[in-house]
C-alpha cells in the first residue's frame, strides 16, 4: 500500500506560505490538507476560497480539503471547482445529503471524503462507503491543531479498513489530529494509509520533518 503524508497547512505561518508549502513537498509529502472552518460546526474561523485560490496556483500537490463547516452541501462545488482535488465533509453535518454532495463531486471529476468526529460511531458511514473515495477518521476533536491524539479512535480506524478490504472497495482511509513521531506507526497499523500532520510538519523545519515523518511509514 502506498502511504501518503498530508501535511495540514493549518498550522502553516501564512506569511510565508509558499516557502512552508515547497519545503513540505520538497520532503516528499505528496498531498497537502487544507482546513476549512467557519466558525459554526466548529468554534474558530480559518481561511477559505481565495487562499484555496492562491495556493492552488503554486503547486500542483493534490489538495485534499477538509470542511469543517455546517451545510456542506452548499459549498463542496465551489471548492472543487477553484481547484481541491478532494473534498471531504463530515457526515454529522452532512447527514442524509452525504451521498447527493460525493456524487455532486464525481460529476466534477474530483474525489469524495466523509469525515467521522471522535463521538460518531464508524458504522454510522458503514453503508456510504462505496460511494466515497476516503473516510477521514478524526483523532482529535476538530476545531484545533496542535491537540493530543485520542487513541480509541484507532478503533473506528480499524473496523473501516477490514469493512474496506472485505468489500475490496477502492478508498483511502485518512487520520487527522494529533499525529507525532511518536505515534504515527501505530496510525499505519491501525489501517490509515494518509496521514494528516500539522504541527508535527510545520513547526521547525517543514521539509525534514516531512521527511522524517515519511521515513517512519514508509
Ligand atoms: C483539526 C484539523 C487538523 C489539524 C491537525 O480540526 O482538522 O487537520 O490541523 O493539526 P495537528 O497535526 O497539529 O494536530
Ligand atoms: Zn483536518
Amino acid at each position: 500500500m502506498e502511504y501518503i503524508l498530508s501535511p495540514s497547512i493549518l498550522a502553516a505561518d501564512f506569511a510565508v506560505l509558499k516557502e512552508q508549502i515547497k519545503a513540505a513537498e520538497k520532503g516528499g509529502a505528496q498531498w497537502l490538507h487544507f482546513d476549512v472552518m467557519d466558525g459554526s460546526f466548529v468554534p474558530s474561523i480559518s481561511f477559505g476560497m481565495p487562499v484555496l485560490e492562491s495556493v492552488r496556483r503554486i503547486t500542483d500537490m493534490f489538495l485534499d480539503v477538509h470542511l469543517m463547516i455546517v451545510d456542506p452541501g452548499r459549498y463542496a462545488e465551489e471548492f472543487a471547482r477553484l481547484g481541491a482535488d478532494m473534498v471531504s465533509f463530515h457526515y454529522e453535518a452532512a447527514g442524509s445529503e452525504a451521498a447527493a454532495i460525493a456524487e455532486k463531486l464525481h460529476l466534477l471529476g474530483k474525489k469524495a471524503g466523509i469525515v467521522i468526529s471522535p463521538d460518531t460511531p464508524a458504522e454510522s458511514i458503514r453503508q456510504l462507503l462505496p460511494l466515497f473515495d476516503m473516510v477521514l477518521v478524526m483523532t482529535v476533536v476538530p476545531g484545533a491543531g496542535g491537540q493530543t491524539f485520542i487513541p480509541s479512535c484507532l478503533d473506528k480506524v480499524r473496523k473501516i479498513r477490514s469493512w474496506i478490504n472485505e468489500g475490496g472497495l477502492d478508498c483511502y482511509v485518512e487520520v487527522d489530529g494529533g499525529v507525532r513521531s511518536d505515534n504515527i506507526a501505530e496510525m499505519k497499523e491501525a489501517g490509515a494509509n494518509v496521514i494528516v500532520a500539522g504541527s508535527a510538519v510545520f513547526r521547525g523545519d517543514p521539509e525534514k520533518n516531512a521527511a522524517e515523518l515519511l521515513k517512519l511509514i514508509s
